[in-house]
């Protein structure tokens, strides 16, 4: 059968990557340019800056993933872009990168949910089984998704509130770890003991989280220690909050997996990499006799390595769009 390869565009939020993706499944190259250290400065990410920085890099990231790969746009078969959600000035960059190559070289264009390539990073390890059950960590979303088949998901629940690396980045910004403080929390967590009481996050029948209440709590905890003059253990507090953050998820995970009578799972997002949720889910999967598949650290963040995967499933499915097609900033996985 003839190979396939996909030229991918991610631009979300703050990473400009381009990709070159074989058959869904084999990464020819891929180049990621983070701004991370330019946000850093203000404590998070500032939209307009985000999209500036995108026009400028785009161009580069183009020829040096091309030139990783030795390929010319000539031997890619379609263009994939994250069409959303995200930030809309950072999206339009990469969509209309995409519509100029699709336009210029008479390629397809596949546009590409930015959760289904986290998902579909998962393709780049080993293929993925169905049916399974994704849970999608990042910055935006925390989702419980079915999948019976290639692209089809199915959202079985969800966050009520604050996405899971949203409430990482907000317990860090309160006890001053500069931002993105997911990877930090996680780290100081391991070097803290578990002795701060925070409340269990929603522990109820659904499939749904609710992780406001947890972030408010340790907002208050901290702003209250300030307050009585009493000094905060940074590491306490983290491998409190990250406990009872990643029980929760592990809980509703597993008992997706036995209601719906799945045998795999797959993590997908930004806190894919959390090291306490990984080996968390490692232990009940081994219990379980699940299989557990998650992405290498580097496809756990933004990538398009991740969207040439999804993108070449959507290309395969005839998911094309024409050039009339717009970035949106929110769309639901379907
Ligand atoms: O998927 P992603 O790169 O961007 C979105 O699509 O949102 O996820 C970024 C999020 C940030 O909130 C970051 O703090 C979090 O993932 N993150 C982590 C870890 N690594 C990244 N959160 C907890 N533990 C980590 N090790
Ligand atoms: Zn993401």
């Amino acid at each position: 059968m003839k190979d396939t390869y996909i030229l991918a565009f991610e631009s979300s939020c703050d990473e400009t990557s381009v990709s070159i993706i074989k058959n869904g499944h084999d990464e020819i190259a891929t180049v990621v340019l983070t701004q991370m250290d330019i946000h850093a400065l203000y404590g998070g990410v500032v939209p307009e800056i985000a999209s500036r920085h995108h026009v400028e890099s785009i161009t580069i990231v183009i020829e040096e993933c091309l030139n990783k790969a030795g390929m010319k746009i000539e031997d890619i078969d379609a263009i994939a872009v994250t069409y959303g959600p995200g930030l809309i000035g950072s999206l339009l960059v990469g969509m209309q990168a995409a519509k100029t190559l699709a336009y210029l070289y008479n390629k397809p264009l596949v546009p590409v949910h930015h959760i289904a390539g986290h998902i579909y990073a998962n393709n780049l390890v080993q293929p993925m089984e169905f049916p399974l059950i994704a849970l999608v960590v990042s910055g935006g979303h925390t989702d419980l998704v079915l999948m019976e088949e290639d692209y089809s998901f199915k959202r079985i629940g969800g966050t009520l509130d604050d996405a899971i690396g949203e409430a990482y980045d907000k317990v860090a910004r309160v006890i001053n770890v500069p931002y993105p403080g997911g990877p930090l929390i996680d780290k100081m967590a391991f070097e803290g003991e578990d002795t701060y009481k925070l409340p269990i996050p929603l522990d109820d029948d659904s499939y749904n989280f609710s992780f406001s209440g947890i972030k408010s709590a340790v907002i208050n905890l901290v702003h209250n220690e300030e307050q009585r003059g009493n000094k905060i253990i940074k590491e306490n507090l983290a491998c409190s909050f990250q406990n009872r953050v990643t029980d929760i998820l592990v809980k509703k995970t597993m008992k997706a997996l036995k209601e719906y009578n799945v045998h795999n799972l797959i993590v997908a997002g930004g806190v894919a990499a959390n090291k306490g949720l990984r080996s968390k889910l490692e232990k009940e999967c081994k219990l379980e006799n699940i299989k557990l598949c998650v992405p290498d650290i580097k496809y756990c963040t933004d990538n398009a390595a991740m969207i040439g995967a999804a993108g070449y499933y959507a290309y395969k499915l005839g998911r094309t769009a024409d050039l009339n097609i717009n970035s949106k900033a929110n769309d639901s996985l379907k």
